[in-house]
């Protein structure tokens, strides 16, 4: 595979990211609250690209002392290479530019893989919010890392 790169996302990327979206959830994020992420101004929103395609993205907001990690994905073409932590990497490099002292997320119990991905990055289980998910009543482990000693 061609070396990844990492762009702030534009709306020209809507498309791509879709396309990646759709690929990769069951109950996908629509347009406009993608489109929602890109006006806010508290939102820092990635793409990875390689050959000059959009092949994953990174989306977060930033929330008094931490940063949210609200949509990661890749799409299953370029899976297992690493992507995803690297994009977690830029999101943690935003998170500290802007002084945060934590990053957390959502997870949904059964994704294995994106849990190891985080465990493996150093987040640690939160809580679990029972029922979180209204497409299946899934519930999501929260999880949280600190960027910042003392914070
Ligand atoms: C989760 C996702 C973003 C990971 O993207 P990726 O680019 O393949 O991730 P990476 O290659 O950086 O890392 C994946 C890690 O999971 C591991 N992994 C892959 N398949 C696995 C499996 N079936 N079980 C356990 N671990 C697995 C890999 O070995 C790798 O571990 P490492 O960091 O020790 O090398 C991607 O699978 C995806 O888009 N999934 C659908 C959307 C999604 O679930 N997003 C997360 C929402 S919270």
């Amino acid at each position: 595979m061609d070396p990844v790169t990492f762009d702030a996302a534009a709306i020209e990327n809507i498309d791509d990211i879709m396309e990646i979206e759709n690929l990769s959830f069951p109950s996908p994020w629509d347009r406009a609250t993608f489109l929602a992420t890109f006006s806010d101004e508290r939102c820092s929103n990635i793409v990875a690209r390689s050959s000059g395609r959009i092949v994953g993205y990174c989306l977060a907001i930033e929330m008094n002392a931490m940063v949210h990690l609200l949509n990661l994905a890749v799409h299953p073409d370029y899976r297992n290479s690493g992507i995803a932590g690297d994009m977690l990497d830029e999101m943690e490099s935003f998170a500290k530019r802007k002084n945060k002292a934590y990053v957390f997320l959502e997870v949904r119990k059964s994704n294995k893989v994106a849990r190891y991905l985080y465990e493996n990055r150093g987040f640690y289980h939160l809580s679990t919010w029972h029922g979180y998910y209204t497409d299946t009543g899934e519930d999501a482990d929260v999880m949280i890392r600190r960027i910042k000693e003392g914070g």
